[in-house]
């Protein structure tokens, strides 16, 4: 596919260091080893030597060029410890910090912290609360972020067909405030695939037509991310057609920049979003990649536990991409 492989080029030589804390999965396992071998990335293995050993050699994979660090040998593991106790500030013990840091994904994401790596990508395991809480309550949010969020990107039959669709996956009603942040951070996610964003906040309302506080909801947050971000194309509110059916946006917001022309979608709150990928990916044919956590200091990412081996390939270069972009 064209998209990733502008993608690749984009990556390949710089050496973006990825943390697996799930190798001694197959699927992460050998999406770990064709990055490495394509020249992709440089991955780093959470987890016991022998263990990840023993499933390479029975999958026939090399793994000699890979990093591979156990928690309970690591030789900085003091210093970890001492480092997410500052980060904690005060809600984690040096005791608790040593019992938490075994866990793999809260060590892998510390390797991130402490810039020993750049990105992360985990779930194909363990759940959604699980791979992202260590990033939350670690990485957190970049400066003028309050909340993170889920976006996934919709890929269609033609290369042209990209859209981004958030939040999805994290945030369960926003306020209007994270609704206008999850609007920006979806405009620099869409900027990542070469998507030239033009932002639409959804409703069942356009420019007025129903009240509600629903509806007031949006149009306040397309206020506040219009003065967060007025270099870039957002409006809102938008009802679907609207946003997307040129002679709808003609008929119902004929003075906007965005509607019939919008790019990344932005739901009011997780039930629609995350309903509305759904449609798109099971009734509209779409491939849904994601969830693409956006506005966290460090990409960290979450896989979907019904995964294959390619989706944590892909999952894996978006994150460097992101990370590169972070840069
Ligand atoms: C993401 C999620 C797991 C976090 O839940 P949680 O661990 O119970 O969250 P808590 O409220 O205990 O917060 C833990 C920490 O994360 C932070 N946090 C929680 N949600 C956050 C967000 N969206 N953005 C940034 N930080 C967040 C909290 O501030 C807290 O930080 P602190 O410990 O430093 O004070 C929860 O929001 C969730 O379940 N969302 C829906 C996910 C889902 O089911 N998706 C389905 C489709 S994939």
């Amino acid at each position: 596919m064209e998209l990733f492989d502008g993608l690749k080029k984009h990556i390949s030589g710089k050496n973006v260091r990825i943390v697996f804390p799930e190798p001694t999965d197959e699927r992460v396992l050998g999406a770990a080893v064709r990055l490495k071998s394509d020249g992709l990335i440089e991955p780093i293995l959470i987890g016991n030597t022998q263990s990840i050993s023993e499933l390479a050699s029975a999958r026939g994979l090399t793994i000699d060029n890979l990093t591979i660090i156990d928690p309970k040998t690591y030789d900085k593991f003091d210093d970890m410890v001492q480092s997410f106790v500052d980060r904690r500030k005060g809600k984690a013990t040096e005791d608790q910090a040593r019992t938490v840091l075994l866990d793999e994904n809260y060590f892998g994401t510390m390797l991130v912290y402490m810039d020993l790596a750049d990105g992360l990508v985990s779930g194909a395991v363990h759940s959604t609360g699980d791979t992202i809480r260590p990033a939350l309550q670690i990485i957190k949010t970049k400066p003028g972020v309050s909340r993170t969020s889920g976006a996934f990107l919709m890929v269609g039959n033609r290369d042209s067909e990209k859209y981004i669709f958030s939040d999805c996956a994290i945030n369960i009603n926003p306020d209007a405030q994270a609704l206008a942040e999850i609007a920006v951070e979806s405009a620099k996610t869409a900027e990542i695939f070469g998507i030239d964003p033009k932002v639409a906040l959804l409703s069942f309302s356009t420019k007025g037509s129903a009240k509600s506080e629903e509806v007031t909801k949006v149009i306040e947050a397309t206020k506040i991310a219009q003065d967060l971000a007025p270099e870039l194309a957002i409006d809102g509110e938008l009802q679907f057609d609207a946003s997307y059916v040129p002679s709808v946006a003609q008929q119902k917001a004929p003075d906007s920049k965005v509607a019939g022309q919008a790019n990344v979608f932005v739901f009011p709150e997780i039930q629609s979003g995350n309903i509305g990928y759904k449609i798109a990916q099971r009734l509209g044919g779409f491939q849904a990649i994601g969830p693409i956590l956006q506005g966290l200091n460090k990409p960290i990412s979450d896989l979907s536990r019904g995964c294959n081996e390619e989706d944590v390939y892909k999952l894996s270069i978006i994150t460097a991409s992101q990370a590169l972009q972070g840069k």
